[in-house]
């Protein structure tokens, strides 16, 4: 039991940092300078998909989450309703469901729309005039709608991070 605990809780804070600092260093840093880039942004795009990240952050994504749901198992003996009904316990769930939130967004918005992008990125180089102007737009667009995305996304993460570091506490 004790073993399962130090094992969980390293999956979980070391993947909860993982996931936490990727995403700020994408919604803050990448994806505003990406869209000053012009088409050196395709290219990085490409690169990045190449190293798959992609299917790497939704992986330690669900990890986080699986290994937070265990952990809140075996600490709320079950999910007993006396769990849930003090505010440490509250406070875990609330936060946990804004992480799941989160992810669950990524995965619908933010993940179709990064892939996308990263697919006509690299077509755009070998496209005509006419197929370039279509392209670009179509980019634009799904950069739109990924900025947006990524914004609720990182705001809902951050909370629940917050919940976790001050949980255990309140
Ligand atoms: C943004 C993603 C997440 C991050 C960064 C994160 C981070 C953390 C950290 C640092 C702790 C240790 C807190 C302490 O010991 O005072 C913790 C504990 C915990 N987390 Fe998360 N977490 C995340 C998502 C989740 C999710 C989705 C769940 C599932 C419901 C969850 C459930 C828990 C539980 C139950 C504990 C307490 C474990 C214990 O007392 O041993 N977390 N989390």
């Amino acid at each position: 039991m004790q073993a399962e605990l130090l094992v969980l809780r390293l999956v979980h804070v070391l993947g909860g940092i993982f996931w936490v600092g990727s995403g700020l260093f994408t919604t803050l840093f990448l994806v505003p300078v990406l869209a000053s880039s012009g088409a050196t942004a395709g290219q990085v795009m490409a690169g990045l998909q190449q190293r798959r990240l992609f299917s790497v952050l939704p992986t330690v994504a669900f990890l986080t989450i699986l290994s937070g749901l265990r952990l809140m198992w075996l600490t709320s003996a079950g999910f007993s309703a006396a769990y849930f009904a003090a505010p440490s316990g509250l406070t875990y769930a609330v936060s946990g469901l804004a992480a799941t939130v989160a992810f669950v967004l990524a995965l619908l918005v933010v993940r179709p729309a990064a892939v996308r992008s990263a697919s006509l990125a690299a077509s755009l180089a070998a496209a005509d005039e006419t197929r370039r102007a279509e392209l670009t737009a179509e980019l634009g667009s799904l950069r739109r709608r990924g900025a947006i995305g990524s914004t609720v996304v990182i705001v809902l993460l951050v909370l629940g991070a917050a919940g976790m570091a001050v949980a255990r506490y309140v």
